[in-house]
């Protein structure tokens, strides 16, 4: 039977791959999204016309909305990945990440809990919340410390960081309290297409491509695990189909690097895709450093794949090839997200970093 789940930030970078992949494999999707600056339709072009996507603009955080949404399409499932994302912004404007990842979380658990309660038992019974979340509210590791496993207590450091724990700290309420059938999910750092180049990957892509210096903050020794993003979607599908209520599981590539690495390898890359008069490195640029800066995230992935058989099906090397190759083949998309707030962002955050190199 056609399953019916509504995917919040569907429009954004993990939400539209997940919603194409879920179509995909059959699933209705109804995606309500916001649309702020990171969310974008044209990611989800390929959908058009297509009956199993169903769009919705509009806020998790507002709750006639979403109760009406919830009684119309009669969903089997939510899962929730609208959220403000980007650390750096979290650093100079943290109002809307209080906003969406704390209100707007709360107020969607609020309208499924009572939807759920109107449910029959056994539409209740199959009935999910899947919240997607982050590797980050576990806080920073040193390089000697052991992954991050689901006990680890949680020390966000960082605006954006914080509001995802605390509304993990909901989910986990919902459940407990009221007994709304929650999931959670925390995932490393993903990349891979429909990325806004905000994040280090695509930026790096980007500016490497039109000969712009690679900004690396601090002294790029930063780890950080990396994951293909439809690997992640897999996970959460296999997490909604297969995970045991009101548990959260970790999701990773086992793929820890440094930036300084990442961005070698970029420039690796586009030294034989795109060659330009000189190697692609010789744009690496140190900057001043992220205030609060996390040393090295590492997650432990033994649960998901001991209880769910889950693993990544890509490498960073093949990953990291796929998406350089996709942006190279994409430059329609690039140019319709590099406008207007675009530019306004990447001069406020990089000409406040003087170059230290
Ligand atoms: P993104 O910033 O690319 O997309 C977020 C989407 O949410 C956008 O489409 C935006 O329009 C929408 N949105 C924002 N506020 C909204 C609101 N109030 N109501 C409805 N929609 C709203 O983010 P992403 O990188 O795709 O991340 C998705 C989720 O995965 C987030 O919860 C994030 O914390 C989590 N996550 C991301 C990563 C990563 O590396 N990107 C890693 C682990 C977890
Ligand atoms: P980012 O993609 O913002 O993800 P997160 O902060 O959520 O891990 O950044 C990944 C790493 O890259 C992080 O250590 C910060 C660093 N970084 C740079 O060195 N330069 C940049 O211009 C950006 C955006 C990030």
């Amino acid at each position: 039977m056609e399953r019916t789940i509504v995917v919040t930030g569907g429009a954004g970078f993990i939400g539209s791959n997940f919603v194409l992949q879920r179509v995909a494999a059959g699933d209705r999707v109804v995606n309500l999204d916001k649309l702020t600056y990171a969310g974008n339709l044209g990611n989800l072009a390929s959908l058009k016309g297509n009956p199993r996507h169903i769009f919705v603009q509009g806020g998790i955080e507002d709750s006639s909305r979403v109760r009406r949404l919830l009684e119309e399409h009669r969903p089997q499932a939510v899962v929730n990945l609208a959220a403000e994302s980007h650390v750096d912004r979290s650093i100079v404007s943290p109002e809307e990440f209080i906003q969406t990842n704390v209100v707007g979380t709360f107020r969607l658990l609020h309208e499924s809990l009572a939807y759920y309660r109107k449910l029959d038992a056994e539409a209740q019974r199959d009935f999910r919340f899947l919240h997607v979340s982050t590797d980050e509210v576990y806080g920073s590791l040193s390089a000697a410390d052991a992954a991050f496993t689901e006990e680890k207590a949680y020390e966000p450091n960082s605006p954006y960081s914080a509001s995802k724990a605390a509304s993990d700290h909901l989910v986990r309420a919902y459940q407990h309290t009221h007994g709304l059938p929650t999931l959670t999910t925390n995932c490393s750092n993903n990349y891979g297409p429909y990325q806004f180049p905000e994040k280090l990957i695509p930026l790096v892509i980007l500016n490497a491509l039109n000969g712009r210096p690679l900004p690396i903050y601090g002294d790029g020794m930063n780890v950080r695990d990396w994951l293909y993003v439809g690997d992640h979607c897999e996970a959460i599908a296999q997490v909604l189909d297969k995970g045991r209520v009101g548990e959260s599981y970790n999701i990773g590539g086992e793929s820890e690097k440094a930036n300084l690495d990442v961005v070698r390898t970029i420039c690796s890359i586009m030294d034989e895709a795109h060659p330009a008069g000189a190697p692609h490195e010789k744009l690496i640029t140190f900057v001043k450093d992220r205030p609060g800066h996390d040393r090295r995230y590492a997650v432990d992935t033994s649960k998901i794949k001991r209880e769910l058989g889950w693993r990544p099906r890509e490498s960073f090397a093949t990953g990291i090839r796929r998406t350089v190759e996709w942006y190279l083949a994409n430059p329609e998309w690039i140019a319709e997200v590099t406008s207007g707030e675009y530019r306004r962002w990447i001069s406020a955050n990089y000409e406040a970093r003087e170059c230290r190199a």
